[in-house]
């Protein structure tokens, strides 16, 4: 829509000259709103009010008979903009018939991205910021998804490096299969623990640790097993969690993919000069980017994360094709990321793929601790969504009473879920999440509950009234109806806004604001009790349409949309 506006007004300013077009908060100021007449003044040397004006006339002249029901001019040189009634219902017959389309286009069409999240590192517990990490790749991989993208959800996990060397002594010293595959992380990283105590009296604990390192390396059977089987057992572990959060993989490469492409790399780069030595480490000078140099050989020769992500960012360019590489990372990589893309800008990779790092900040327990048991232990994800799933089955059993247990049990964990999910994604990225339990699981608030409750509401309309008959959509005219369709025909652009920014917090809070403007209406509006049939049923179509919006928004977000709460 508007991209429809900017066109009309494009018309009538000089060619390249930006036309911005806001919605504005207040309805008072119409639809959308645009201050480019403020833009052109100081260009045009006149007031910009008698440039609204001048614009004003020219539009109304020229713009599709009934597109607008008024055009004003505010001091000192706002044009506002409202959509006409007619207009809005038509555009409503539309998005009504589109059903679950609605929204999604195809913008990406041939295009691929890869969408690079979760990225666990085996062997160690996951946390609550691995799960803002799963939950905000997997939506932005929904947000493209339904731009018409190809997208390729990669979980790039952490399954090399020197880490792997002291599991293995540790695991030969004190471990035990049958703990590990009782609990394999809980026991694996209780082993890790029992190296970094041991190691502060025992010496040679680092130096065999890099011993079976370099086994694990140069390809030694019993260590390869034994790395294997704590990938293979954590991954089961790691599945369990995906299965409840919903979230799906194309990809499962990790770091131990490249590792054979390590020495021909590290060669090819010295040859080409890219990198060079020092005190027998191999670096990358990147002083041209204000960053240090980057390390990509250790002085015993072990290759880094950054070495491992140069041939990642090669074989995906090379075998996918992709316009844009998404990494859903902390911030606390910032530099690493500085560094990765800085070599891929000497290399001309850049060239290939938008190469982007989806930086995000912490999640901190409530009142802005950290995460932590009371013995001073990461709280796991597990525990975090065990937790969500509790309370929110409480807040279903109180609704529903009678409710039988089993679907009880199904709908408290889509809403626990749910609640989770929104409560990570309303955040813009950039900012800290501190969590407040109540708030996550309100009925009324901005939460997922909430939006699940709207569903369900409006969706037992749909039911009670069996079927939608003829309806007259000139019956339409109220205002809170009227702002419904205006606030329906916001949410393509809400997913593209979502798409250039790389965050969904905008989606998160239009869907809110759609749920409060629809049990407004519900609310005010006697729906089913109407005599005048033709009325009735274009009400119900405003319905669906909310109700499909809401429901195709929420599967953006990752969340399902149960009919009953
Ligand atoms: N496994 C890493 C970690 O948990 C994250 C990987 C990020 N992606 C990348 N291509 N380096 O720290």
């Amino acid at each position: 829509m508007k991209e429809l506006i900017e066109k009309t007004i494009k018309e009538f300013i000089p060619s390249g000259f930006p036309a911005e077009i806001s919605i504005p908060a207040h309805s008072e100021f119409g639809h959308y709103s645009t201050n480019v007449a403020m833009r052109l003044a100081p260009i045009e040397k006149k007031a910009p009010l008698n440039i609204a004006e001048e614009l004003k006339e020219k539009i109304l002249n020229s713009a599709p008979k009934g597109l607008f029901s008024k055009i004003e001019t505010v001091a000192p040189g706002f044009l506002n903009f409202w959509l006409s009634d007619e207009f809005l219902r038509k555009e409503l017959l539309a998005i009504y018939k589109n059903k679950k389309k609605f929204g999604r286009s195809n913008i990406g069409k041939g295009k691929r991205i890869i969408v690079e999240h979760s990225s666990n590192n085996i062997a160690k517990p996951m946390h609550v910021g691995h799960l803002r990490n799963t939950i905000l790749g997997d939506s932005l991989a929904n947000v493209f998804e339904a731009l018409g993208y190809k997208v390729v959800r990669w979980n790039y996990l952490g399954d090399w490096g020197t880490q792997f060397g002291k599991l293995i002594v540790a695991y030969k010293l004190w471990g035990n299969r049958k703990e590990i595959e009782k609990e394999p992380i809980a026991a694996m990283t209780a082993l890790y623990i029992k190296f970094h105590d041991e190691a502060k009296s025992d010496e040679t604990l680092e130096v065999k640790a890099r011993e079976e390192f370099q086994k694990l390396e140069s390809g030694n059977k019993e260590n390869r097993k034994l790395w294997e089987w704590f990938k293979k057992e954590s991954l089961l572990e790691f599945k369990k969690m995906y299965k409840l959060l919903g979230a799906e993989f194309d990809v499962w490469l990790g770091e131990s993919f490249y590792e054979r492409q390590m020495t021909p790399l590290i060669a090819e780069m010295l040859e080409k000069g890219i990198a060079v030595k020092s005190e027998g480490a191999v670096v990358i000078p990147l002083d041209k980017y204000n960053l240090l140099p980057g390390l990509i050989q250790k002085s015993d020769g072990a290759s880094l994360y950054l070495t491992r992500d140069i041939a990642n960012i090669r074989y995906r360019l090379k075998k996918y094709k992709p316009a844009k590489i998404l990494y859903v990372i902390g911030n606390e990589q910032t530099f690493q990321f500085e560094q990765l893309f800085a070599v891929a800008n000497i290399l001309g990779l850049d060239k290939l793929a938008e190469l982007h790092h989806i930086k995000y900040g912490l999640v901190l327990a409530e009142g802005g601790k950290k995460f932590s048991t009371r013995e001073g232990r990461v709280v796991s994800a597990e525990e975090v969504i065990d937790k969500v799933k509790a309370l929110a089955k409480e807040v279903v059993s109180k609704k529903n009473p009678e409710m039988a247990a089993k679907k009880a049990d199904k709908i408290s964990e889509s809403v626990g879920v749910g609640a989770l999910k929104y409560f990570n994604l309303k955040e813009h990225r950039h900012s800290d999440i501190v969590f407040d339990w109540e708030k996550m699981l309100s009925l009324s608030g901005q939460s997922g509950p909430y939006l699940q409750y709207t569903f369900a509401r409006l969706s037992r309309v749909i039911k009670k009234a069996k079927r939608i008959g003829n309806y007259d959509l000139t019956r339409l005219s109220n205002p809170e109806e009227m702002a419904l369709v205006k606030k329906l025909l916001d949410f393509p652009e809400e997913i593209e806004k979502s798409a250039e920014q790389f965050g969904v917090n905008n989606i998160t809070l239009y869907l809110y604001e759609l749920a409060n403007l629809g049990n407004r209406f519900y609310e005010t509006t006697p729906i089913l009790k109407d005599a005048d049939k033709a009325r009735l049923n274009a009400r119900l179509v405003l319905i669906d349409a909310v109700r499909n919006v809401l429901k195709t928004g929420l599967s953006i977000l990752g969340i399902s949309s149960p009919e009953e709460i």
